[in-house]
């Protein structure tokens, strides 16, 4: 075991969970995966072996699961990251009950067992989209009211950070930090891990590199009539390596804290992209010319939205350190590396 103690990461073969394994690992913790990669793809596991050059743990159970609990009863935990959940928007607005199933009742089985085995420290996956459409505001900071939820799949992040409020509540004890991820985008610069999309790319940078390396004909852009400089929708693209880091800061955090505490962080750059602006980054990377047209607007796209980083920078002295163009090319190099696999 390395230095810092055996730390649980449900759904660490995941395509963050993956990265947040080679930091933690880094940092000189002992990630223990439990994934039963429903949404993942076991080469995950010899790129992890190939960075890390450690044999990573991994627990193949189902994490709304009885099974859990051997796991709690066979390590100690320093502390737990919570990424396994369902996250395809559209599928939830088709299948909500799965994704109350999963992302609500995975979450209650984890926070169950780490009440009982007194496992404190606690991150949770949450999102941006608990801000919903912010309006007249772009830059979201962690006091702006949650919205209502625009699918099911954003009203699991809603409840999630609710139960965990309620949980803290009665167990002051508990150490909670709810990070509000932005769009996560990019690869491990090796080239050896990566998104692993299943199916048709609901995300717009893994649809331009399968656009580039021909696994789709073309790419759409959702819009070009929004009210921005350039007519498309604004995101704030938090490279893959950044987002991990921010995670073992938070585990830092959480574990160093002599009391209790609930907190919810952004974690983006602080900065605003267009979807032309990561199109044309690609283009100049890879120096390809991407087949894309503009078409209609994506039902329930938010015009503009970024984070204010303030307090990721101040709590967890964290700051992103990739740009886009490093994001790019990362997502491109493992797109590449990818076809030669499957
Ligand atoms: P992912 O699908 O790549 O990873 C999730 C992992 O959890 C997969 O490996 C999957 O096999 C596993 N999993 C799911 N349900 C499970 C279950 N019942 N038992 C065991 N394993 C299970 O997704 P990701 O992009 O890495 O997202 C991780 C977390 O971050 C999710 O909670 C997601 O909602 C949240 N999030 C993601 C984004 C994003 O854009 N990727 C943005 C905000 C928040
Ligand atoms: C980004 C921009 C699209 C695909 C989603 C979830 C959110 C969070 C992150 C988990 C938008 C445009 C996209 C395409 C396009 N996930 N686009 N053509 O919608 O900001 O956020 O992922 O919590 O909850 O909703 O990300 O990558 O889907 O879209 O033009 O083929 O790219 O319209 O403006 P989004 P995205």
């Amino acid at each position: 075991m390395n230095s810092k103690g055996y730390v649980l990461v449900t759904g660490g073969a995941g395509y963050i969970g993956s990265h947040t394994f080679v930091e933690l690992v880094k940092a000189g913790y002992t990630p223990v995966i439990l994934d039963d990669f429903r949404n993942s793809n076991r080469i995950v596991i010899e790129g992890l072996r190939r960075i890390t050059d450690t044999e990573p743990i991994i627990a193949e159970v189902d994490v709304c699961s009885a099974d859990v609990r051997d796991l709690f009863k066979t390590y100690s935990f320093a502390g737990i990251i919570h990424f396994a959940a369902y996250k395809a928007v559209g599928e939830s607005v088709k299948e909500p009950l799965k994704y109350y199933k999963n992302n609500i009742g995975g979450l209650v089985n984890i926070l169950l067992l780490a009440e009982e085995f007194k496992v404190r420290s606690f991150v949770f996956s949450s999102s941006c989209t608990v801000y919903g459409e912010p309006g007249d505001v772009k830059e979201v900071d962690e006091h702006m009211p949650v919205a209502k939820a625009n699918s099911p799949y954003g009203n699991t992040k809603i409840i999630g950070e609710q139960i965990i409020t309620d949980l803290y509540q009665t167990n002051p004890e508990f150490r909670m930090m709810s990070l509000r991820y932005f769009n996560p985008i990019g690869a491990h610069p090796s080239g050896e891990i990566g998104e692993y999309p299943i199916g048709r790319p609901n995300n717009l940078l893994p649809f331009i590199t399968q656009t580039a390396i021909g696994k789709q004909d073309s790419l759409t852009v959702f819009g070009n009539d929004y009210p921005t400089p350039d007519g498309t929708c604004i995101r704030d693209y938090i490279h893959v390596c950044d987002l991990a880091m921010a995670h073992v800061k938070a585990l830092d955090y959480l574990i160093g804290l002599h009391e209790g505490c609930n907190e919810f962080v952004n974690v983006g750059t602080g900065k605003g992209t267009s979807v032309l602006e990561l199109i044309k980054a690609f283009e100049s990377m890879s120096a390809m010319k991407l087949n894309w047209a503009f078409g209609p607007r994506r039902a329930g796209d938010v015009t503009e939205i970024y984070a204010n980083a303030e307090r990721s920078r101040q709590l967890l002295k964290w700051n992103s350190t990739f740009t886009i163009e490093d994001a790019v090319r990362d997502a491109w190099r493992w797109e590449k590396n990818l076809a030669q696999h499957v």
